[in-house]
């Protein structure tokens, strides 16, 4: 017989976190975060949440790191945010069919900078020293334990923001061993030659190139993709990718994925109510388009490099919901 209790819903659960540890309590709206040796406690009206540490930090970089991203990001089957870029929903439960079902769904709207800067508090004060939230878990020391350090240079990287492309004069350079960015472990066999230019005469400087494969291969972040080159709105945004990808990302838009080296499987699932949808392996050499309507995860069990193509037009949300666009890019 178990001694266990669960909280009814719509009473708030004791508060069970040990104060001793060294962590800040944060708080906004009805919402506070608490963590303890190797949990996140999200306490919310008449309820908590609670995820294990890593993968809260992980998916909590993301949505720092990219700025709420297109549409909403599910840190587990509960959790996460919804951006309206300018204003972020932030939910337990929205997206789950048992919780809206037992109404015990809860949410509250937030200004973008309000959450941020709560979110960056989390994610400065909860990383211990040895834990890199972006970093491929077999290259990260363990998140857990009381309060010891920081990791400061991890979790305040900055995303590689391209205004045209990697590697212009004025704009986001290329990687080398000089500049701090080593070839990954797993990306020994990549060759680091570098395409010739010939520029018609009179056309020098206006003909750009560089060697993706090789950029890629010194990338010391995992599941974070680098807008690395912006032609109006499209954006091509390639990212190196190894074990699982710490959110479930939930679209506003279509995006396509171009898998580059190696091979990832995606699950995807119903956007609204986490119902599954199918599965998708994709080898090197393989595109796909994810629909508006789904969310999706990937797991890649080596190290992978993958482009993620994001169409940056902002009517396009209101577009896929109004019905006035199909939650798919082609009809065969
Ligand atoms: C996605 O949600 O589409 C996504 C996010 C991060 C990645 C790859 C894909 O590294
Ligand atoms: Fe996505």
């Amino acid at each position: 017989m178990s001694t266990a209790t669960l909280a009814p819903a719509n009473t708030t659960p004791e508060i069970v976190v040990d104060k001793d540890l060294g962590y800040k309590i944060f708080q906004i709206g009805n919402f506070t975060f608490e963590r303890d040796e190797y949990f996140a406690h999200i306490l919310y009206p008449g309820n908590r949440h609670i995820m294990q540490i890593e993968a809260f930090l992980r998916a909590l970089m993301r949505d720092v790191a990219w700025g709420f991203f297109y549409g909403t990001v599910n840190f587990d089957a509960v959790f996460g945010t919804v951006n309206h870029y300018g204003t972020v929903d932030m939910f337990v439960g929205r997206y789950n069919e048992a919780y809206r079902k037992a109404k015990n769904d809860y949410q509250e709207t937030f200004v973008s900078k309000d959450l941020r800067e709560v979110f960056v508090g989390i994610l400065d004060n909860w990383t211990n020293d040895g834990f890199d939230p972006f970093a491929a878990p077999e290259e990260s020391g363990p998140a857990y334990g009381a309060k010891h350090g920081d990791n400061k240079k991890a979790v305040d990287r900055q995303r590689v923001v391209a205004k045209r492309m990697v590697g212009l004069a004025g704009d986001t350079p290329l990687r080398s061993d000089e500049n701090g960015f080593p070839i990954n472990r797993q990306f020994a066999d990549v060759k680091q030659d570098v395409p010739e230019i010939h520029a018609k005469p009179g056309h020098e400087g206006e003909v750009h190139a560089f060697n993706l494969f090789s950029y890629l291969s010194r990338s010391d972040v995992t599941w974070n993709p680098s807008i690395c080159s912006v032609v109006k709105d499209s954006l091509l945004c390639p990212t190196t990718e190894e074990q699982t990808l710490p959110i479930v990302h939930g679209n506003d838009r279509v995006e396509w994925f171009i898998q580059i080296s190696d091979e990832i499987f995606w699950e995807i699932s119903d956007k609204t109510t986490g119902a599954p949808r199918s599965h998708v392996l994709m080898k090197a050499g393989d595109v796909a388009a994810m629909p508006a309507d789904i969310r999706h995860q990937g797991f890649s069990p080596k190290r992978s490099m993958l482009i993620v193509w994001e169409n940056n037009n902002d009517a396009l949300p209101a577009m896929h919901a109004s019905g006035e666009l199909p939650p798919y890019p082609v009809e065969f």
